[in-house]
């Protein structure tokens, strides 16, 4: 009698990822764009893909969207690695940055994500808290820093909004030896200055994530990037699946972050330093979405 496979025993209790999406007037469950891109937009990408070739694998390096999206951040297109999402981006970073000596900080309660791909890599995860507010505690998040691998920090935080400041995130990375990487992939809605991306320049050990999925309204094609230092930037070109990235996905990213001028700016939804208050109401284009967390599956912190 054959034997019947089993996982690993320490990933035996994973279930498979299921949003449980139900039909709904609003769907908010996985935080995305609920309005979809504009009609000229939409008509340029249409265009684009109807000459991507089917038979040739992609380019395994992504080159033109690298450029795109360097361009479109001011930095060389060999300081941007794409994705499969954003998450492919955070499970690359565990891969390689990771593992069983080099613990995660996390500051819970923040998203799923972090956690389920450190346990895949068999990474540790120390959470710090969040305060009573869902802020960054700063002090205990620099001490447990200190004997850490990674520090990942979100923001504005999937599920609270919360943005931690690029001061903290500064001294987070001179005063440790740890990668600290910024899930900014709500960044678009929050407020300009608060962008940890011109950190990067200067310190080998910061990395921000960024996505297409949210602002962009393009979640449909998955695909996230990180700026990094070379060395951040070279090792997680290292670790990934060469064609993570299909034709398609990558065609269709260079053309909306190209024409991106023509997409409804996030306003309406912004997440500030300043006191908390409800969003001016829209007299004419509706919002676009602001980061929540809750809901089902990944989204929602703890
Ligand atoms: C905080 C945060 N980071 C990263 C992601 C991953 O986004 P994607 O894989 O669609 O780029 C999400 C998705 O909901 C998120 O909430």
């Amino acid at each position: 009698m054959p034997k019947t496979p089993t996982l690993r025993p320490d990933l035996a209790d994973l279930e498979p990822y299921d949003p449980d999406m139900r039909p709904a007037r609003v769907i908010l469950t996985a935080n995305e764009n609920n309005y979809g891109l504009p009609d000229g937009v939409r008509a340029a990408v249409d265009a684009a893909l109807s000459e991507v070739p089917t038979n040739r694998y992609p380019d395994a390096t992504s080159p033109e969207l690298r450029r795109a999206l360097g361009e479109m951040w001011g930095v060389p297109a060999d300081g941007v690695v794409v994705g499969n999402g954003g998450d492919e981006i955070i499970f690359n970073l565990l891969l390689g940055f990771g593992g069983p000596t080099r613990p995660l900080v996390t500051c819970a309660p923040t998203f799923s994500a972090y956690e389920l791909y450190a346990q895949l890599t068999q990474t540790p995860v120390v959470r710090v808290a969040r305060t009573e507010s869902f802020d960054v505690d700063e002090a205990a998040t620099l001490s447990a820093a200190r004997d850490a691998g990674l520090v990942v920090v979100c923001s504005p935080n999937n599920p609270s909004g919360n943005l931690v400041s690029p001061a903290f995130v500064e001294r987070l990375a001179d005063q440790t030896d740890a990668l600290v990487m910024v899930d900014e992939a709500y960044g678009e809605f929050a407020d300009d200055g608060s962008s940890c991306v011109p950190l990067v320049a200067a310190h080998d050990n910061v990395c921000v994530l960024r996505t297409l999925s949210k602002a962009f309204s393009l979640a449909g094609a998955r695909v996230g990037y990180l700026i990094g230092s070379r060395p951040v930037v070279d090792g997680m070109l290292a670790v990934r699946l060469p064609y993570s990235v299909n034709r398609f996905s990558q065609r269709a990213a260079q053309v909306v972050v190209e024409r991106r001028a023509e997409l409804r700016p996030p306003r309406g939804a912004r997440v500030g330093a300043g006191p908390r208050r409800a969003p001016p109401r829209p007299r004419r284009a509706p919002p676009a979405p602001r980061p929540r967390g809750g809901g089902g599956g990944r989204v929602g912190g703890v």
